[in-house]
């Protein structure tokens, strides 16, 4: 794998790199047919994708619901942990799918856009240090409610409230890109020209 460059790093760059945008620029998202959006591989992808950014939008929702005392700590809490560990559960397995399976396939087919590829793979290791983060600060959240310690609650949400906002920033800035690089190329060539969508 070549290494990746400072500036393209998914917590330094704004979108795909230009020189990977050849396509994006031919086949931008309004034009992006439902054909293409409802074939077998994208479908089914573009699904997945849609439950983290359902997830996030949950979180961020149960977040504000707490911090404005409109649900109890024992409610955040337990929507909390059941959104936490499908996110964790689905976007292990997601990572490890396109890593392993779906990359390679783009990979072996277009010789032009593999450092967008290496670029995602590596995108990959951000987010799930990002989960380490937001993990951790989850935990310490949780184990003050469940200590009931007499701390400013509002200020530890609030903490926490911000990791997450990294955390969705960079989870959804990835989704994004992930598709600018992918559709456009299934759009130009095909789902089963890549192997895909049987
Ligand atoms: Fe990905
Ligand atoms: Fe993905």
């Amino acid at each position: 794998m070549s290494s990746i460059k400072k500036i393209d790093q998914l917590t330094e760059r704004d979108g795909l790199p230009k020189h990977l945008c050849e396509l994006l620029d031919k086949y931008p998202r309004d034009t992006w047919t439902n054909d293409t959006l409802n074939g077998n591989w994208v479908g089914f992808w573009l699904g997945r994708h849609s439950v983290f950014r359902e997830i996030c939008s949950s979180i961020k929702h149960a977040i504000h619901e707490l911090l404005d005392r409109k649900i109890s700590h024992q409610n955040f809490m337990q929507q909390y942990i059941q959104l936490m560990n499908m996110m964790l559960h689905n976007l292990e397995s997601h990572h490890m799918v396109e890593d392993n399976y779906i990359f390679p396939k783009f990979y072996e087919k277009n010789e032009k856009f593999r450092y967008g590829l290496e670029l995602l793979e590596n995108d990959h290791h951000l987010i799930h240090q990002s989960i380490d983060a937001l993990v951790a600060e989850g935990n310490n959240l949780i184990s003050s409610f469940n200590e009931k310690k007499h701390i400013d609650y509002k200020l530890i949400v609030g903490d926490y409230s911000k990791v997450n906002e990294s955390y969705n920033k960079l989870l959804i800035a990835h989704l994004c890109d992930e598709e600018d690089l992918l559709i456009p190329l299934v759009s130009e060539y095909g789902e089963e020209y890549f192997g895909l969508g049987h």
